[in-house]
């Protein structure tokens, strides 16, 4: 591949489907009663791991590529598994399924590449083990091996670490427990969990908690009712050819469909409080996501801006993939850029901070 340096870029794209909301459309899909169309599936190795996952549990899945037909088992209904399930590099993949394996009446083995195998799994560990499955694995690895249990016992749950995944865990093994099941978060992550959770006909209660958390809650008693979907454009995707036409100033790009949930879009919210020029044309809904199209040009001087641009605190978990671009992008502001707080990039697929190091 032979790339030139580019003066501007210029036109329209429409981004895969977000990695996140497709992870989450095919399990929750594979757990509700019904068929379920998917379409705009992200073109991802990660959720093809999750798709072949559910195959291996006896979950019907037609289709390939971006549309795919599940047709699901019900939340308990999950076959017992004849071989361990391959996660491949998948970290969504493995900790949202020990989640949805804690509350099914077998035993299940997960694994996964030689990366996901060195990544922590203790946060989710711990908790699903306090709501009654048991786990075997050495030093809080995997293979992760899982006894599962139903119901499983409700518990409320203080996140450790600013974890959607941690949280969509226990809320998922929470519609297969004997109650009310609660998680706590101090800073708020991707609520794509929840969100689709309510597109499936489940009521998730939100509450503040009085010190600027949020307690999420889920019924043990909840039925998820097939509902087709189609996901929105991946916010990821889209930040890097953003932080392109941002750096390049005879740029002018039109994104189109991007998913623009609150908890996933800081990184627009930092470009247009630089002053770069990044309009949102058309905010609407797709199934219970916020979307719209990004128009993004270079017309602003980014190496004018001299002070230091900080970002740290409850914005980091709501920028934690796109801060790679944009440290990029921190090279093109004449007064720099520093990241703080952001410590859970050493333990994701690589270690991002020694990558964009
Ligand atoms: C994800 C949550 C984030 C993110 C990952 C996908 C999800 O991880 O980095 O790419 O789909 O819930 P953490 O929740 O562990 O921060």
């Amino acid at each position: 591949m032979k790339i030139k340096t580019a003066r501007a870029v210029k036109g329209e794209i429409a981004p895969p489907g977000d990695k996140s909301i497709s992870h989450r459309a095919a399990m929750f899909a594979a757990m509700a009663e019904g068929t379920t169309r998917i379409e705009n599936f992200a073109t991802s190795a990660d959720c093809a791991s999750t798709v072949s996952c559910l195959r291996v549990l006896g979950i019907e899945i037609e289709g390939s590529g971006l549309a795919f037909q599940v047709s699901g088992l019900g939340k308990s209904g999950f076959k017992s598994p004849k071989t361990a399930l391959d996660c491949g590099n998948s970290g969504t993949t493995m900790r949202l399924m020990s989640g949805i394996l804690a509350g099914q009446d077998f035993e299940s083995i997960l694994t996964g590449d030689e990366s996901l195998r060195s990544r922590p799994m203790k946060r989710v560990i711990d908790p699903l083990e306090k709501m009654g499955a048991r786990f075997s694995h050495q030093e809080f690895r995997a293979p992760l091996t899982i006894a599962g249990v139903n119901p499983l016992k409700p518990i409320e749950y203080d996140l450790p670490v600013a974890s959607a995944q941690i949280k969509s865990a226990v809320l998922l093994a929470g519609l297969n427990a004997d109650g009310t099941t609660s998680v706590i978060e101090h800073a708020q992550t991707r609520d794509h969990t929840e969100r689709m959770l309510e597109w499936f006909g489940v009521e998730t209660n939100k509450v503040p908690t009085g010190d600027g958390g949020t307690k999420i809650s889920v019924s043990g008693d909840s039925v998820l009712k097939a509902r087709d979907i189609t996901v929105p454009g991946d916010i990821s995707s889209a930040a890097f050819f953003a932080v392109a036409a941002v750096c390049l100033r005879e740029s002018n790009l039109r994104l189109q469909n991007i998913g623009l949930n609150t908890s996933r879009a800081g990184v627009v919210d930092i470009l247009q409080d630089l002053g770069a020029d990044v309009e949102i044309i058309d905010r609407r809904e797709m199934c219970n996501e916020p979307v719209g199209d990004l128009r993004v040009t270079g017309r602003r001087d980014l190496g004018e801006i001299s002070e230091l641009t900080v970002l740290k605190g409850a914005v980091i978990p709501n920028i934690i993939d796109e801060i790679p671009i944009l440290a990029v992008l921190g090279t093109q502001l004449g007064g720099g850029l520093e990241i703080r707080d952001a410590a859970e990039l050493r333990v994701k697929e690589s270690d991002r901070i020694a990558a964009v190091v």
